[in-house]
């Protein structure tokens, strides 16, 4: 039986890079995205426009998205907060924006400084506004590191605001990593009815091990995009605990030849920054 292929969108660059001690030379963030624009991902989350003063990581966007080399058939993707990083955002030309807010009181102001209210009416803007089409992206779907379990009740509202307001596509976040496959299923069978699967990302990250096992049951609820980074880099600067994304390797195995990643190409991507780490990163071929 042919079974429905799955999307990754590689989030490496930006949600990978963002929360490393060390800042990463823009070179280096430059030659990354190229190597994953060879490995058969159709979208690669490149960088985010937000204040430098929060995460100085990701300053140097604009430079990363003049000289990365675009691979027709790849959208180069870029995280954006408000009108000043859309502002900033149009120069670099990106395919999509995602704009972002959570399901947590606490976590929202501690990442973007504003209640989710103010969040919401902060980003309406940035989507209306938006030449291109934008992801929105709601964390702290299942676990937040201030207030711990966030029940589907409060991520309903939030992502249902986020497609009023123009969101082509819900990228639901599990920021710290600590949901479970009930938990998950719990979310996704009241979500999938009001949004559709067709328009749903699962964004994991995989502190406890169980990133996986809660892609296998979101995929068989239907959904078929996966946010993942090479080697499994990242985290939230404002969320501690929050360890990184599942690793792009980790799905390919779980999904195999229902993604159109190529196995060589990645490991080669992902052998580029790990020097830069300094610690190990998860996947088979690499640390
Ligand atoms: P604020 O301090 O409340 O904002 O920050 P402000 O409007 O008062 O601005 C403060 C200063 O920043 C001003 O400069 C602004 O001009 C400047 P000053 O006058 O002090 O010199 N500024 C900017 N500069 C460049 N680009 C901008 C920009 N905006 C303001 N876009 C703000 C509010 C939202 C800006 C800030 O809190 C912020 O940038 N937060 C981002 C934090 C972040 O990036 N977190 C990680 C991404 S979210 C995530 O990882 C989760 C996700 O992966 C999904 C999941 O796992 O759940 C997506
Ligand atoms: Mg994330």
């Amino acid at each position: 039986m042919k079974m429905d292929p799955v999307r990754i969108v590689e989030v490496g660059p930006r949600d990978g890079l963002q929360n490393e001690p060390e800042i990463i030379p823009t070179d280096v963030k430059v030659a990354f995205v190229d190597a994953l624009s060879g490995c058969g991902f159709d979208e690669i989350e490149v960088s985010s426009f937000v204040s430098p003063k929060w995460v100085p990581q990701l300053a140097d966007a604009a430079e990363v998205f003049r000289r990365i080399a675009r691979k027709p058939g790849v959208s180069y993707m870029a995280l954006v907060p408000n009108e000043a990083g859309l502002a900033r955002a149009a120069e670099a030309r990106p395919d999509r924006i995602a704009v972002f807010t959570a399901a947590s009181e606490t976590f929202n102001r501690k990442n973007i400084n504003a209640s989710i209210v103010e969040s919401i009416e902060r980003i309406g803007p940035v989507v209306r506004q938006s030449p291109v089409p934008v992801r929105g992206y709601v964390s702290t779907a299942f676990h937040c590191p201030y207030e711990g379990r966030i029940q589907p009740e409060a991520v309903i509202p939030v992502a249902q605001a986020l497609v009023d307001m123009g969101c082509v596509e819900l990228s639901i976040g599990d920021t710290i990593g600590k949901a479970t496959p009930d938990e998950v299923s719990a979310l996704l069978e009241r979500l999938i009815p009001l949004v559709g699967a067709n328009r749903i990302a699962m964004h994991f990250h995989d502190t406890f091990g169980r990133a996986t096992a809660n892609a296998e049951r979101s995929a068989a609820l239907g959904i078929r995009i996966f946010d993942a980074s090479a080697g499994g880099i990242g985290g939230c600067p404002y969320a501690p605990g929050a360890t990184g994304n599942v690793a792009t390797q980790a799905l390919v195995t779980l999904f195999g030849n229902r993604t159109t990643i190529h196995w060589a190409a990645l490991d080669r991507a992902s052998a580029i920054v790990h020097p830069y780490l300094g610690r190990s990163t998860a996947g088979p071929a690499v640390g």
